[in-house]
């Protein structure tokens, strides 16, 4: 499997597969990959990469800059995530959030902060404490990721493409 930066051609395959990967999920509105777009005209999508597994797109993750308390510090959003249905749990996921956590690193990125799952997420590090809060969502939802020794406290706000 090779990890690597979206390019114009890929645009087309990102869009099928976040929408076929959101489709089931009970918690999407189906805006995902309409986001995706917006991030990209806004110029907010810092970082968009393609897993390609036989010669075919099989998953794409977003990284985007977030505001904490109205800041932004170099923090990132992670997100949408996404793996095409029949390629999911086999670790396309997985490969997909290591590379871009460990290209925000080399950015000089502060740190990451999601929406999600921690059934998921904490096995990468994240961590819902509360610290940072999103609308009314549970704490525990609002997960964050520093890449040194800062923490990160207040109301995380994500570009306008995901807001
Ligand atoms: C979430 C997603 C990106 C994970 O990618 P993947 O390639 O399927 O995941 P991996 O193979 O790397 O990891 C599989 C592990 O993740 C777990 N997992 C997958 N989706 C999960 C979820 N929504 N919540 C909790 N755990 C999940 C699996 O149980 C498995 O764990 P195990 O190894 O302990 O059994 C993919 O399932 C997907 O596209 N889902 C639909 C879209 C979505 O929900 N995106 C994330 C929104 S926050």
């Amino acid at each position: 499997m090779e990890i690597r930066p979206e390019n114009p051609s890929d645009y087309a395959a990102i869009d099928r597969i976040t929408r076929a990967a959101f489709a089931p999920m009970p918690f999407s509105e189906g805006t995902e990959a309409e986001c995706i777009e917006k991030l990209r005209r806004d110029g907010d999508l810092t970082l968009s990469l393609v897993a390609i597994k036989d010669a075919a797109l099989a998953g794409h993750i977003a990284f985007s800059p977030v505001l904490i308390n109205e800041s932004f510090d170099g923090w990132y959003g992670l997100g949408p995530v996404s793996v095409s249905p029949r390629s999911q749990r086999t670790g396309i996921g997985t490969a997909l959030i290591n590379e871009g956590l460990a290209r925000l690193r080399q950015m000089d990125a502060q740190g990451c902060a999601l929406i999600g799952d921690p059934a998921y997420y904490s096995r990468f590090g994240f961590v819902g404490d509360g610290r940072l809060s999103y609308r009314n969502l549970p704490g525990r939802n609002v997960q964050w990721l520093a890449f040194n020794d800062t923490q990160p406290s207040g109301v995380l706000r994500y570009s306008p493409g995901l807001e």
